[in-house]
């Protein structure tokens, strides 16, 4: 545990394999109470966000979705429901622990279509234009660098393909802003704590939404990237923001 110690939050500054390392030990650190941990951090209300960014995926039945970061997998149960019958949900994520978590949720509760693999969302291992829509939940600010995870789920869609992400962001109002700084440096970690989860993960994440782009710049970075049609949705006064984006 030593090396994912980070009282100071310098973590969340690594980029490229050092980071991608740094995440996946963090990620198999708190792979068995990451789901109560998330339920008790949202108060309960991850599950309705989740169920936001499938209505925004515009998916239905015989949908190809790609989840990236997929971690326990509760994003992909949720798209695997919308696509059903004939859809597919080809599920990954870079951290094996978060996985094997997912993989007893599917033997205990068998979905058609829906499957985990090991993948860096860098390089998915998929096809050309193979998906009406790739998800990820809480991923981009952890993947390490953005644009090559760009440019992969650009190839993998098929042209008119939505992206969409939901990530932490930073409230524009000063009073927002404050009391989400309060409820990322204190209340998660603190939660983090009493419910057995590893405090020096929950501090690097909240140091890592302090270094993640605000809602605009990574707009920006979007189009840059060669998405089209892009705007983001503000939820909880724009401390957590949904952004969509097509393959043009
Ligand atoms: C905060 S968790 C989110 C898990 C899940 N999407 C959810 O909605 O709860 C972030 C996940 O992203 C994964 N991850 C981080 N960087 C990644 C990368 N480059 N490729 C694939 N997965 C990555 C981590 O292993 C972790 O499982």
């Amino acid at each position: 545990m030593g090396e994912l110690s980070d009282p100071k939050g310098q973590k969340a500054e690594l980029t490229g394999r050092e980071k991608e390392a740094y995440v996946a030990g963090l990620f198999g650190e708190i792979a068995a109470p990451y789901d109560r941990l998330n339920r008790a951090i949202s108060l309960g209300r991850d599950r309705a966000w989740r169920r936001q960014v499938v209505e925004l995926a515009l998916v239905g039945p015989g949908s190809w979705v790609a989840d990236l970061g997929t971690g326990t997998g509760d994003l992909a149960f949720d798209l695997a429901a919308a696509v059903q019958p004939g859809g597919r949900v080809i599920a990954s994520d870079l951290t094996p622990a978060m996985l094997s978590v997912a993989e007893q949720k599917l033997a205990r509760t068998p979905v058609p279509g829906l499957s985990f693999h090991h993948a860096n969302a860098a390089n998915t291992g998929l096809q050309d234009s193979t998906c009406d829509a790739v998800t990820m939940g809480w991923v981009l600010r952890n993947v390490g660098e953005r644009p090559p995870v760009y440019a992969e789920v650009l190839r993998i869609l098929k042209p008119g393909g939505r992206f969409v992400c939901i990530d932490m962001s930073r409230p524009e109002g000063w009073f927002a802003r404050t009391g989400f700084w309060f409820y990322r440096h204190l209340f998660m970690p603190m939660m983090a704590r009493l419910l057995g989860g590893n405090l020096s993960a929950y501090r690097y994440l909240a140091h890592s939404t302090d270094r993640f782009p605000d809602a605009a710049a990574l707009e920006a970075e979007l189009r840059t990237a060669g998405f089209t049609s892009v705007r983001s949705l503000p939820l909880m006064l724009g401390s957590l923001r949904i952004h969509c984006g097509c393959r043009p």
